[in-house]
């Protein structure tokens, strides 16, 4: 079967990394897809919103199946497009990725529901929002309801902040997303992601893992992309995995199922886990990136079966196996990032650094130009890798890091730091 991969990031290289090692594969492509996944895939120069062209590719290479990697063409409903055409795909249609596109949709299932969340109110106008977080304690959180890739919230420790962050959304910070805003109850506890897959009835899980989304040490700074991740997250214990699962995951499959917009295509739900218990953050309606690349490395199975089961509705026939261990994968962006920055300075030594045993290098943004390797992003590399501890992989990662030739570019030095933490503590 011919399969094609639509993104151009780190997780599309992962995901197109894993579809080439399907026995199932014909020919794999991309679009548009990047310098790395060209290794992998053969990479279609096109917008992943231009569905008329995507559609025309799909039948000049004979496309059996489709992956979505990013919620932008969800949201704009390709699955709904593909599906008109009679092509199968995996992800939810545009209806279901609500889930990720409003927050106020997905607050609103989870009190339909009775799925735990932070308490909230929603807001279309700055006068009403501003007089609410003047009547409520420090910190506010406020949330522009649309996609905003990812920078559509602020954590504000005090009204004067809170305040102006909620005239910058009305004013359009965020342009269509900030029409309608939420404020939320702060959660305390600590974040963790659960990724599962669903074909609109039953849930297969496929892991856990934590990310760093701010640029700096410890994790200080503005936010990111996510700036590195691991998988699993200590804190997901199976117990707490089977508490999510019951509480949270299964009551919106049922719940969207209900109402009758079918959810399809892997759910993550972006989690805080505090003392009463896990609560949902978030959803998205697509893999995490760069958790993704994590997932991806840990996976053993076939991921191509999986994938069509979601269409297909027999995911129960589905076992996945994993490698033990754990996985971690450190983001190097260019010099500026998540600010602004330089594109097209040159990256060397690539090949040195992926011949560490037990690394991989996924390619977020970099296209090849005149045979050099040049960067083309703000997250530009995803150094990834195995191992039987967080340590040991974050070490194995570092190691790879470190032989890269890239001065225009800069990473964290302590991703997975609240895991090796734990780590020590457990051996002592
Ligand atoms: P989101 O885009 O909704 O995932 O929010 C981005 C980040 O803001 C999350 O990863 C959390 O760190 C933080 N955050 C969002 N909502 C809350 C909340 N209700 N309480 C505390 N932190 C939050
Ligand atoms: N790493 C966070 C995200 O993909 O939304």
């Amino acid at each position: 079967m011919n399969v094609l991969v639509i993104g151009s990031g780190g997780r599309e290289h992962a995901l197109a990394w894993a579809l080439s090692a399907s026995p199932l594969i014909g020919s794999l492509y991309c679009a548009p897809g990047n310098g790395g996944i060209a290794d992998v895939a053969t990479c279609l120069n096109l917008d992943p919103m231009d569905f008329d062209a995507i559609l025309a590719a799909c039948r000049t290479h004979d496309i059996g199946f489709v992956v979505v990697g990013p919620e932008q063409p969800l949201v704009a409903g390709l699955v709904d497009r593909l599906s008109e055409a009679g092509i199968k795909s995996f992800g939810p249609t545009a209806s279901a990725a609500q889930v990720e596109a409003s927050k106020a949709f997905t607050k609103e299932l989870c009190d339909r529901h009775g799925i735990p969340t932070a308490g909230y109110e929603k807001f279309t106008d700055a006068q009403t929002a501003k007089l609410y977080v003047r009547g409520v304690p420090a910190p506010y959180v406020i949330k522009a309801d649309g996609l905003a890739a990812g920078k559509g919230v602020v954590i504000a420790e005090d009204l004067k902040t809170a305040e102006d962050a909620i005239d910058e959304m009305f004013a359009g910070a965020f342009g269509e997303a900030g029409q309608e805003i939420v404020i939320e109850e702060f959660l305390t506890g600590e974040e963790a992601s659960y990724f599962v897959l669903t074909d609109g009835a039953s849930a297969l899980p496929l892991a856990t893992a934590q990310d760093h989304k701010r640029v700096g040490m410890r994790d200080t700074g503005p936010n990111t992309g996510g700036m590195g991740a691991y998988s699993p997250a200590p804190v997901m214990t199976p117990e707490m995995c089977e508490t999510v699962l019951t509480q949270i995951i299964r009551p919106t499959i049922d719940a969207m199922a209900a109402e009758g917009r079918p959810y399809k295509g892997v759910l993550y739900a972006g989690l805080m886990i505090g003392a009463d218990g896990p609560k949902l953050i978030e959803y998205n309606a697509r893999f995490g990136d760069p958790e993704c690349q994590v997932l991806m490395m840990l996976l053993k199975s076939d991921l191509l079966p999986a994938l069509i089961a979601t269409h297909d509705g027999t995911l129960d026939d589905i076992t996945l196996e994993w490698h033990d261990g754990a996985a971690l994968t450190v983001v190097m962006a260019s010099k500026g990032y998540p600010g602004a920055y330089e594109k097209g300075s040159v990256i060397g030594n690539l090949d040195a650094a992926a011949q560490v045993t037990g690394a991989r290098i996924f390619h977020a943004g970099t296209s090849l130009q005149d045979g050099q390797l040049t960067a083309t992003g703000g997250r530009v590399l995803n150094v990834t890798a195995l191992g039987q501890t967080v340590k040991q992989a974050a070490r194995t990662a570092y190691e790879a890091v470190d032989l890269i030739d890239w001065r225009e570019g800069f990473c964290r030095r302590d991703i997975g730091w609240r895991a090796i933490e734990r780590e020590k503590k457990k051996q002592s």
